[in-house]
């Protein structure tokens, strides 16, 4: 059983070279390392998985249900602004979700304004960088461990 997963959308592979000065300096390997340590202190588990597709992010959300994931944290990247597909599929497993992103996506262009997901998150972390990450993964542990 994998209580937390960690998902990645489209260009977050390239986390560390793709445009530093808005999405930081660190790789999306190590960004993943330290979310799994920060959730191994807690005794949990986490997964990760990133993907360039669409397709495959959805088969994700849906493999999660039969795994009995917990929770699912996830920067749905440039699907934040398009995907309708990948919403129903969260809405269809109905397995709780923190939407998050290394930016603010309000403070940049206005096609960036509108998230799919945002109305059904738990909540959304967005703005702080590398920490949105350790912020949405206190957030999980917390709502995975209190009553
Ligand atoms: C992003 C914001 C999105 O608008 C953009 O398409 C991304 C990254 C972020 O983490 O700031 O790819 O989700």
């Amino acid at each position: 059983m994998t209580d937390i997963l960690l998902l990645n959308g489209p260009n977050l592979n390239l986390l560390g070279q793709r445009e530093p000065e808005i999405y930081g300096d660190l790789a999306l390997k190590d960004i993943e390392n330290l979310c799994q340590q920060q959730v191994f202190a807690h005794n949990l588990s986490i997964g990760c998985f990133q993907s360039n597709s669409e397709s495959e992010l959805i088969d994700a959300i849906q493999q999660a249900k039969l795994d009995n994931v917990q929770l699912i944290v996830i920067n749905p990247a440039a699907y934040t602004h398009t995907s309708v597909a990948m919403r129903d599929a969260l809405l269809a497993v109905e397995i709780p979700f923190i939407e998050i992103h290394l930016s603010n996506p309000h403070s940049r262009e206005p096609f960036r304004h509108h998230s799919y997901f945002s109305d059904i998150a738990i909540g959304t972390i967005t703005g702080f960088g590398i920490n949105s990450y350790r912020f949405a993964i206190e957030a999980a542990i917390q709502h995975l461990t209190t009553d």
